[in-house]
């Protein structure tokens, strides 16, 4: 029996503790960049799960290789070897540069494993140090490892104190990078392009002022690449397109296209300083994530998947650009690849997402003023038109509805 979006609703309001403020439809069926609604309303997916469904929906690829994985073998658990990791992990090495890989669930549990191999390298080292540089604006995860280095006061201060010291830095002042860091600092973490923080790209400066202070200090880099990375901004990782060559690298979202898995990935120096027993998960890289991964990363480099990012992430860009000349409500047009923010008019953007979702396009705001586009990895051309027209008529309203 179908249930309605009212029944759904008030079923949930019950027992489903009330964390999310949720926006009002409820998906039962997708089909590659396009979702179904309980009333079988079609929309236009440019949000993907928040940059997670990286083959779009029902991709009949990875929905063969899971059925089949479920139908043989799900999980054993890290007591056991199954095939599958080693051929995951190699993929991965082979992209990042990094050659280990610890697998996980999340974006949030990747960069929490990426902090304690950080400290425990330093704890092997014989000279511990606990410290970690961040950058305001950053975003890591909602644990408490990953939301210590995570900015937003709003997040943290309920749940303090949390693991220090971690010291902010404004990402426009490469100059207070130079200070923050110390021969205490155990690693810097930053986001090659800060996604929750609203889009917005590293600069040349500051990725520059922290390659200088790691050199200088010895302290680890961790990039947080949960969000830019595996293929999103059309490289298969962004810190190195900004000259960064990070020690740890965090990612998880497109990883799976869907299915939950996050990694670690480690440079040879700090894997070395790792011991059986310092980190370890029950399901982590289990065959069902892996499988998933491995299809997902075969596309991205078998399949002409980094190449199809960036033809049609710079057709995208063109035609975003083209919207802010005509649309003074856009202040900032921002991203690369497949990762679009358009800074708007404060207050413009949460009545342009709704409007848009009426319109049948989703697409998300993040810190309050931005629109987010994250689409699925292989869409299409004309979906990426269509969402452009579809945004050319919702900003023409928000003009009007939110004056400057
Ligand atoms: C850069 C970054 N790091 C970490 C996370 C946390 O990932 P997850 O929500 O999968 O735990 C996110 C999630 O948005 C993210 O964007």
């Amino acid at each position: 029996m179908t249930q309605s979006l009212d029944d759904i609703r008030t079923r949930e309001s019950k027992h489903v503790l009330q964390t999310y403020r949720r926006q009002p439809v409820a998906f039962v069926r997708g089909n590659g960049s396009h979702l179904y609604d309980v009333d079988g309303r079609e929309y236009l997916d440019l949000v993907s799960g928040i940059g997670v469904t990286s083959l779009g929906h029902a991709h009949p690829g990875l929905a063969a290789a899971v059925a089949e994985q479920a139908q043989t073998l799900l999980h054993t658990s890290n007591l056991y070897y199954h095939p599958l990791q080693a051929e995951v992990a190699e993929r991965l090495a082979a992209l990042s540069e990094l050659p280990r890989v610890f697998f996980c669930n999340s974006g949030t549990e990747a960069v929490e494993a990426c902090l304690k191999f950080a400290r425990r390298h330093w704890y092997t080292q014989g000279s511990p140090r606990h410290a970690f540089v961040a950058l305001e604006g950053g975003f890591s995860g909602r644990t408490c490892g990953a939301l210590s280095v995570t900015h937003d006061e709003h997040y943290r201060a309920p749940f303090m104190p949390l693991l220090g010291p971690v010291t902010f830095v404004n990402p426009s002042r490469p100059d207070q990078m130079a200070e923050a860091v110390s021969a205490e600092t155990a690693a810097i973490i930053a986001e090659p392009i800060q996604g929750e923080g609203g889009v917005r790209p590293l600069s040349r400066e500051m990725a520059e002022a922290i390659d200088v202070a790691c050199r200088r200090t010895g302290a680890l880099l961790i990039a947080d690449e949960v969000q830019s990375g595996l293929g999103r901004t059309g490289q298969p990782f962004h810190a190195r397109t900004l000259g960064l060559q990070p020690d740890l690298v965090s990612v998880g979202k497109a990883l799976g296209s869907g299915v939950p898995v996050g990694a670690a990935l480690v440079s040879a120096r700090v894997a070395e300083t790792i011991s059986f027993g310092d980190h370890g998960t029950t399901y982590g890289g289990n065959l069902l994530a892996c499988r998933a991964a491995a299809f997902f990363l075969s596309q991205l480099t078998d399949h002409g998947l980094l190449e199809h990012v960036r033809a049609a992430g710079a057709h995208f860009e063109r035609r975003l650009r083209t919207l802010a000349l005509r649309h003074p409500v856009i202040e900032e047009v921002r991203g690369a690849g497949l990762m679009w923010g358009l800074q708007l008019r404060a207050g413009a953007a949460a009545v342009a997402v709704e409007q848009a979702r009426e319109r049948g396009l989703l697409v998300n705001r993040t810190n309050d003023v931005v629109i987010r586009m994250l689409p699925a990895l292989n869409i299409s051309t004309a979906d990426l038109d269509r969402a452009a027209d579809v945004l050319d008529e919702v900003l023409a309203t928000t003009d009007v509805a939110v004056p400057a």
